[in-house]
């Protein structure tokens, strides 16, 4: 066999190869050309005999038939076999020894776990559920609250405005106009959700994050119900031992008006790093309802009185969960979210 046979041999035998629609076909072509009594053994054979000066060129194409024809019919039986694999899934083998496929379970998120409780402890007391836009009016997250354009409340909470005018809300209280812009007295209800400032992110702020908002108007509500209330959602959430405490405070909607810590949990009201030694952690304002607002809404302030507050979900979940940086909540690294997960 001349030197140019064998590449000729070589053209005809990936030819074949190619054109094998079976495994089995790709098989005989394997056996034809490389097997024991096959072409390439003949070939080797031969080269013995072969005149010297052909030899090279002769062994060379011999090398090169083995080899390209070894690696097509390797990719001719893997793209064959996982055909066959997607179109027979039938004829996969089912071993019921093995053991069954681990499919990670998701969890419900902590902010989610704090809003879902904080909305049943409320439930217990008569609380219905209302909600309101993220992207609020100028007039709902700020002016129906008492707060005018030139109030320096409003500097504390700057935040994302829109071309059209809207703004995101700062603040779930716009939620509470328009409750009662919507319905007349009595209003029982809580709102939960995302709000918005324009802070830097640290290990206690975010410019994203979330509230609880309450509000109550009825015929005689008192400072009184605003403080059972809050007091008995602080022990149903974090445990009977803890108390809550009321400092006076000032919000254009609310008069008068208190901030409100709940004792520390991890330290028990001594003093931990937790609550930087005080024993207390800020939890958010609250207030009786500014006669104001109810004039805003169309509700008489002579007839009805009201408490409303708010709660900050992420400072309830940190304390909760004993964290020490907001951040961990929306890292979503499913490490940390994992040891939560109950
Ligand atoms: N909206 C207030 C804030 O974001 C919290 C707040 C204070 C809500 C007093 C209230 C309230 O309903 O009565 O700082």
């Amino acid at each position: 066999m001349k030197a140019a046979e064998i590449l000729a041999l070589k053209e005809t035998a990936l030819a074949e190869a190619r054109a094998a629609g079976t495994s089995a076909q790709l098989e005989q072509v394997r056996i034809k050309y490389l097997g024991r009594k096959g072409c390439l053994p003949k070939i080797m054979e031969g080269l013995k005999e072969a005149p010297p000066a052909e030899r090279p060129a002769m062994g060379r194409y011999a090398n090169e038939l083995k080899q390209e024809l070894s690696e097509l019919l390797e990719t001719r039986r893997d793209a064959l076999a996982s055909a066959t694999a997607a179109t027979s899934g039938a004829a996969e083998v089912f071993d019921p020894t093995l053991p069954g496929r681990w499919r990670a379970l998701g969890a419900r998120h902590p902010i989610s776990r704090v809003i879902e409780d904080a909305i049943r402890i409320f439930d217990t007391l008569g609380f219905s559920v209302a909600d309101g836009p993220d992207i609020e009016t100028e007039y709902h997250n700020f002016d129906a609250l008492n707060t005018p354009e030139d109030h320096p409340a409003r500097d504390t909470q700057d935040t994302f405005w829109l071309e059209s005018g809207q703004l995101l809300r700062t603040q779930t209280s716009p939620v509470q106009i328009r409750v009662m812009e919507s319905r007349p007295p009595p209003v029982r209800v809580i709102a939960a959700g995302r709000c918005y400032r324009r802070d830097t992110t640290d290990a206690t702020h975010s410019a994203n994050f979330h509230q609880i908002e309450g509000l109550y108007v009825n015929t005689r509500v008192s400072l009184a119900d605003l403080k059972g209330d809050l007091t008995w959602f602080a022990q149903r959430l974090m445990g009977p031992e803890v108390k809550v405490r009321f400092r006076p405070h000032f919000f254009p909607f609310t008069e008068p008006s208190v901030e409100y810590d709940f004792s520390c949990h991890l330290c028990r009201g001594k003093g931990c790093r937790m609550c930087k030694q005080s024993g207390w952690i800020e939890i958010s304002g609250a207030g009786m309802v500014n006669p104001k607002v109810f004039a805003k809404v169309g509700y008489d302030p002579e007839a009805v009185t009201g408490y409303a507050f708010g709660l900050g979900v992420e400072r309830l979940a940190m304390i909760r969960y004993g964290l020490d940086d907001i951040r961990l909540l929306y890292d979503n690294d499913k490490r940390f979210l994992e040891q939560l997960a109950q």
